[in-house]
């Protein structure tokens, strides 16, 4: 095997800065993965890409981008216990210290240990390169029904989605109002449509995402952003307005639109991260007796659920990819979803690159 390869960096100035690096190799209870897929996500565009502005969880420590990879396992260190080579495997994008309280429920994500907590593509090395350690409890096995496009997509977008629905609850008495369209949006549309939601409505401000939404069938219908939306979606649901809310926009004035346009006894989950939002408790949430959940990523087991329903749904997240990139193009990759006229944008190798 080469003894080096070629990774991307984020410098944080809206470069991508592709450097050779020796391969690594993985130590105990660690594997090597030859990565095939590797999604851009908007949180590395809002903390990473533009600037480097996050701090704690969000802070980006100069290693090798990209948390949402995909591969097939082509060495192992000492002391695995389960995967091994040629494995096909999603990587969980937090890797925790596994022993603290929130760890032992599977949410990696929330670790308390300030040394062990560390994501991968933010304070250790992703998946923008040719081949990623990873550490073996953080894996998640890729049904043969999955591409590693798909899996790519299971942790950090499908996965966070399924969380938030698992939360709220979605069936067929249900019509959902969806803000914010990106990679994130459409996977709540495409997930309500497999819990059977009855009618789904969506809301963007970019014309190219509100295409996306409605040419791939997850929105019933698509509103541009504006203050009328609340009127607009209790219109279409008969004056009472929806049952259940996904903000995936995190913009202040989407969030209150998901909030008042949900009817009476709704429940609204707030899944996009930073920003604010001014909502009138009394009227807005109180005298309505609607419930409202924050969501944060997901657990290894319910990651591990949601891949065996997308094998029984015959559900492809890696239908809301549009544009497939090389590693050697990465910085047009990062681009192309900063500037948001796309679906998911992915960085592909090998079979995955058609
Ligand atoms: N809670 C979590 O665990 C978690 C996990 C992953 C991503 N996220 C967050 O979820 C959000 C969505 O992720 P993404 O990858 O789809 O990002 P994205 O930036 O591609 O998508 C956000 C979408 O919201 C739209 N939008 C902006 N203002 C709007 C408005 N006023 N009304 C309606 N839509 C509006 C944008 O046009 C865009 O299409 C981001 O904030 C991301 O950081 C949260
Ligand atoms: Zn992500
Ligand atoms: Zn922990």
């Amino acid at each position: 095997m080469n003894e080096t390869m070629t990774a991307a960096f984020l410098p944080g100035d809206s470069t991508v800065e592709l450097r050779t690096v020796p391969v690594p190799t993985p130590g105990h209870g660690e594997v090597l993965l030859r990565v095939k897929a590797s999604t851009i996500c908007g949180s590395d565009i809002r903390c990473i890409y533009h600037e480097h502005l996050g701090k704690g969880p969000e802070g980006y420590q100069g290693v090798i981008a990209g948390h949402e990879p995909c591969g097939k396992i082509v060495a192992t260190g000492e002391g695995c216990r389960c995967f091994k080579t040629d494995d096909r495997v999603i990587v969980y994008h937090i890797s925790g210290c596994g022993v603290c309280n929130d760890c032992r429920r599977g949410y990696m994500i929330s670790c308390t240990s300030e040394k062990f907590r560390r994501a991968y593509g933010w304070q250790r090395d992703g998946g923008m390169a040719e081949f990623m350690v990873a550490e073996e409890k953080d894996l998640i096995a890729l049904p043969d029904e999955l591409s590693f496009a798909d899996g790519a997509q299971v942790a950090c977008g499908f996965g966070t989605v399924y969380e938030g629905l698992t939360k709220i609850g979605i069936d067929g008495n249900h019509a959902v109002l969806i803000t914010g369209l990106g990679p994130v949006g459409l996977a709540t549309g495409a997930l309500c449509r497999k819990l059977g939601a009855n009618k789904i409505i969506g809301i963007d401000v970019v014309p190219e995402r509100m295409k996306i939404a409605l040419d791939l069938g997850l929105c019933d219908t698509v509103l541009a952003s504006g203050p009328d939306n609340v009127a607009q979606v209790k219109e279409i649901t008969g004056g009472f307005g929806v049952e259940r809310a996904v903000d995936c926009s995190a913009h202040h004035a989407a969030r209150a639109t998901a909030i008042r346009a949900t009817r009476k006894w709704g429940k609204i989950v707030f899944i996009g991260e930073g920003g604010t939002v001014e909502l009138n408790p009394s009227p807005d949430m109180i005298h309505d007796q609607k419930t409202l959940y924050g969501s944060w990523v997901t657990s290894t087991w319910l990651m591990e659920e949601l891949v065996e329903r997308l094998v029984r749904w015959k559900l492809h997240p890696a239908d809301i990819i549009t544009h497939r990139f090389p590693l050697e193009r990465a910085s047009e990759a990062y681009a192309l979803m900063a500037s948001g006229k796309c679906g998911k944008v992915a960085v592909c190798a090998d079979e995955e690159l058609v």
